[in-house]
């Protein structure tokens, strides 16, 4: 025990020894025993930048080394040539594989989280849906209700009340109505001037950090915390209770409405609708679509993610990406210098969508939502961030702002 201690105690001299020579070098240590997880222990609280860094001073290229016991080894790469044949010239090569699912075990067996054969039939059945001619039209149609029914109502009442409000929440509000709409055909109104408590949102983001963390920890670990069920495995087990007893209902009442009513409605076909009949139908593209409760559960939790909690961070950022001068009309930002063409970023330079067959199948929607709500914000409102209000990013596999978004709004 003794023996431990002093060599714990050595390590930890050690370690803070080194740490401000090896800052400045940007390049970790790879230390006895521990790997490079001293390291990344310490930066775990500014990860992004932090890989930001070791990737600048790296050449892109970084290989992770944790301790030697915990099998925790991986290759961090921005650099686009590798990206290019990670994702798209090589794709077969690198399935994501069995550590993957594990740690993204919530998403269970739905597009996110499968390979193979699911995999593929999976987004072929999502191609078909987003394919069909009436899938813009619904969209449009949906996103432009909670623009006028929640998103001005709710702006109008914090203008004209001169109080300052948390726009990133809004927009998360916002962006879970819209998505619980798409795909369950159900309007939580979450979105609206009494901001209600949204138990299933607090659940969201709970996951998504814990998922996050999941990454960063040896896999011994968290499984011996959730079989332990404590920590933040213990938090994830009750965020994933919240949100499963709010989708089986939503399943349920679902299966009673096509039971009892014909949905005659064709410009209506939310995701839990479509499936659910054409399972019914048995379409032989469908063969991959179980009609058990927990493959819709599944499908269901992977669009509210994948297409939820991305649209309104995206949104929250907004006014970030384009820099500081993002308010002034610059057309050449996106255009050529001859005016001629669109400046297309290749999507493995800007992976935001990911790129190659595994690219979003989501982009256009996003895309129609982002553009409806940040053009009714900039025609109707002139908003401000509060003075002095922290602005980092929050630890989590969707990009949040860690202290939320504090505005003030004013007519314009
Ligand atoms: C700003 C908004 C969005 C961003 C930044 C974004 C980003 C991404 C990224 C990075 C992936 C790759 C994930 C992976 O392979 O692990 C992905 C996949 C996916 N996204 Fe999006 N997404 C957005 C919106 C949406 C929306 C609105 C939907 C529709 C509901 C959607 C549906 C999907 C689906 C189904 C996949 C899985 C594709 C596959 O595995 O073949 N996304 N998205």
């Amino acid at each position: 025990m003794a023996l431990v201690a002093i060599f714990l105690l050595l390590l930890l001299v050690v370690v803070i020894g080194h740490r401000r020579k090896k800052r400045n070098s940007g390049l970790l240590t790879n230390w006895p025993v521990a790997g490079m997880m001293p390291e990344l222990l310490e930066n775990i609280t500014r990860i992004h930048d932090f890989a930001t860094d070791v990737l600048k001073n790296s050449g892109g290229t970084f290989e992770f080394k944790g301790p030697w016991f915990a099998n925790h080894h991986f290759l961090v790469t921005n650099d686009p040539i590798n990206v290019h044949h990670i994702l798209n010239a090589s794709f077969a090569n690198y399935p994501k594989g069995p550590d993957f699912k594990k740690i993204f075990e919530p998403f269970g067996d739905g597009i996110i989280n499968s390979e193979s054969d699911l995999w593929k039939n999976q987004r072929r059945m999502y191609q078909t849906l987003i394919g069909q001619s009436k899938y813009e039209p619904f969209i449009e149609k949906t996103i432009l209700g909670k623009v006028v029914d929640g998103l001005i109502p709710v702006l109008d009442h914090v203008s004209k009340s001169s109080i300052q409000v948390d726009l990133q929440d809004v927009f998360q509000r916002l962006t879970l109505d819209n998505i619980c709409l798409l795909v369950l055909g159900f309007n939580p109104h979450c979105l609206s001037v009494e901001f209600p408590k949204v138990e299933c949102k607090k659940a969201f983001d709970d996951v998504e950090e814990i998922i996050f963390h999941r990454h960063f920890k040896p896999q011994s670990w968290w499984r011996l915390q959730r079989w332990l069920q404590i920590g933040r495995e213990k938090k994830l087990t009750r965020s994933l209770k919240v949100f499963d007893d709010f989708i089986y209902k939503c399943i349920a009442s679902k299966r009673h409405e096509l039971s009892k009513f014909e949905i005659t409605d064709e410009s209506n076909f939310d995701m839990l609708t479509t499936y659910m009949k054409k399972q019914e139908e048995k379409q032989e593209q469908v063969d991959c679509i179980s009609n058990s409760d927990k493959f819709l559960r599944d499908t269901a939790f992977n669009l509210m993610v994948a297409g939820g909690d991305t649209i309104s961070a995206g949104l929250t950022w907004v006014k970030e990406t384009w820099g500081e001068d993002c308010l002034e009309f610059k057309p050449e930002r996106w255009i050529s210098c001859d005016g001629k063409e669109i400046v297309n970023v290749p999507a493995y330079k800007f992976t935001a969508y990911n790129a190659g067959p595994q690219s979003c199948l989501g982009k256009g929607m996003s895309f129609i939502v982002m553009k409806m709500v940040a053009a009714t914000m900039l025609w109707n409102y002139r908003v401000e961030v509060a003075e002095g209000y922290p602005i980092s990013p929050s630890l989590s596999i969707v990009l949040y702002m860690k202290h939320g978004l504090k505005v003030s709004i004013s007519h314009r």
